[in-house]
């Protein structure tokens, strides 16, 4: 093959949340020149612009957060990994968010599930958009950052077992961005569910694209649900398509998170009847490991037909005021209680990097929620993703920078555009995309049957098989977006497959089964 032209960049970052960002910063510290491509046209397509709760710091006690990190994830998180979290967990909130953002962070400390004291650095209910914001602002004024927006990573550009960057497209235009060293920060796959408090842009690109180049996935399986999803009327489905549906400030106007905060305030999960139900399941009532609160707020709906969150025991408009508005848009009384459903929240698993954010592929980071540091094993503890999105970003920046790029063009081809017409694909992404969640939703959720994961997986075989068709003759973002999704479920479902222990957030049942198609 003729090698071909394209851009050259030193540092390639996929992802504009807190971790790309970090990552991108660290480059450019390091002297590299970064080319930061982002799908989001604004903060608000990022996760971590909706993060709630807050970062955690460790109040000079790291041991008693790296304690309850581990406890968190029953056993299963990788104490090396999170070493690197908690000893890099201080210093990065002062260097990068106090310091060189100017983040006013409360005064006082929050305190939220799982966690043995109060250790949450945050503003209001709305960390994430108080952090995200003047990241992106700063970025920008720096001259070794370069910032593309609306730009979708498609394909990682390999050769001979290396990567070399990726093919970007924007305005149906592909083109190769070539890379000293590339780093994915892509975020989670909360589109493969319909119930999410993830934005669109969620759609394990990042995941799929390392994965078909061959990278190592590990612990897909720990997919984590916030237990306090609102789940008042209309909150069932989010849009057909991978869409926001309406242009409310949620991330999906169907749903939207409630966080756990509110809960470490001292509200109380309540079922249909009124009884407050947390304390028979564990000792730590409201405030146990977020998947045995997930679960037993999925029980009790089951049993009783509704949980609420009873907010009256504390100041809710004084202390969430943005969340108390949004409840009264949504006509809730604040007197009645919060109706609440889990929703997916958080990929534990993702890419296998090690304590610097490399994976199995040689130039290749990833950080953030596309990647499995060992931090979470099989449930994360609350405020520990925006923080290890912080931490790993700055090390794999940092170190990715130094790689520096190879001289001349590489022999790598960009898919062949056939058709460019994005009114048929988009349309066949939205039906896809719709299935896809169905049947996640019914076999991939909160507990699992073994015969409806076999079930899930023959399924999104036969999806991925119609979408890998459909490629070869067409293509637009909608059906990449697709294929990500319908990769990272397939990911997720043959590590739930495959793993016949119940912990965290993979438990299994032997359930009735539920018709997927
Ligand atoms: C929340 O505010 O409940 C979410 C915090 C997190 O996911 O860490």
């Amino acid at each position: 093959d003729a090698p071909i032209d394209g851009e050259t960049t030193d540092l390639l970052v996929v992802g504009s949340g807190i971790a790309g960002c970090a990552a991108a910063l660290a480059g450019a510290r390091a002297g590299a020149n970064v080319t930061l491509a982002t799908e989001a046209s604004r903060p608000a397509d990022a996760t971590s612009y909706w993060a709630q709760g807050g970062i955690a710091v460790t109040r000079d006690d790291p041991e008693a957060l790296k304690r309850d990190v581990i406890d968190a994830s029953d056993g299963t998180a990788d104490p090396a990994a999170v070493d690197v979290l908690v000893s890099g967990a201080d210093a990065a909130v002062q260097d990068v968010l106090i310091d060189t953002l100017g983040v006013a962070f409360d005064e006082g400390y929050g305190r939220e599930a799982a966690h043995d004291e109060a250790r949450i650095r945050h503003v209001d209910a709305a960390t994430g958009r108080h952090v995200l914001v003047p990241f992106l602002e700063h970025l920008r004024g720096l001259s070794a950052v370069e910032i593309l927006e609306d730009t979708a990573a498609l394909e990682l550009c390999t050769h001979e077992g290396r990567v070399h960057g990726a093919l970007l497209e924007r305005d149906g235009e592909v083109t190769p961005w070539f890379a000293g060293a590339t780093v994915l920060a892509t975020g989670g796959i909360g589109a493969c569910y319909p119930r999410s408090t993830n934005p669109r842009t969620a759609t394990g690109d990042g995941i799929a694209m390392a994965a078909l180049a061959g990278a190592d996935v590990a612990d897909m399986e720990y997919v984590q649900f916030h237990p306090t999803a609102f789940a008042g009327q209309g909150t069932d489905e989010r849009a057909t398509g991978n869409e926001t549906a309406g242009s409310g400030p949620t991330p999906d106007r169907g749903t939207f998170l409630l966080s756990e905060a509110i809960r470490g305030e001292g509200a109380v999960l309540r079922d249909a009847t009124g009884e407050r139900f947390m304390p028979e399941y564990h000792p730590d009532a409201e405030l146990a490991p977020r998947d045995v609160v997930a679960r037993a707020v999925a029980t009790e709906r089951e049993r009783t037909g509704e949980v609420v969150l009873d907010v009256t025991p504390i100041d809710f408009a004084g202390e969430f005021p943005a969340l108390a508005s949004e409840c009264a848009d949504r006509g809730v009384s604040l007197e009645d209680g919060i109706p609440v459903a889990p929703a997916e929240h958080f990929l534990c698993g993702g890419i296998d990097v090690d304590l610097e954010g490399r994976t199995s592929l040689d130039r290749l980071y990833a950080v953030g929620e596309c990647a499995r540091t060992g931090v979470h094993g099989a449930n994360r503890l609350a405020s520990t993703s925006l923080l290890e999105g912080l931490v790993w970003g700055l090390r794999a920046g940092e170190t990715a920078a130094d790689t520096g790029v190879e001289a001349g063009p590489k022999p790598i081809e960009p898919p062949e555009l056939l058709d460019r017409d994005p009114a048929l694909p988009d349309r066949f992404a939205a039906e896809k995309f719709h299935r896809l969640r169905r049947v996640m939703d019914a076999e991939l959720g909160i507990v699992r049957d073994p015969a409806g994961i076999e079930r899930a997986q023959a399924t999104i075989r036969r999806l991925k098989g119609e979408v890998d068709a459909y490629t070869r003759t067409r293509t637009s973002r909608a059906l990449y977006e697709l294929r990500g999704a319908c990769v990272s479920a397939l990911l997720i479902t043959r590590a739930a497959a495959a793993n016949e222990e119940s912990r965290g957030c993979h438990q299994l049942t032997e359930g009735a089964p539920v018709d997927a198609d």
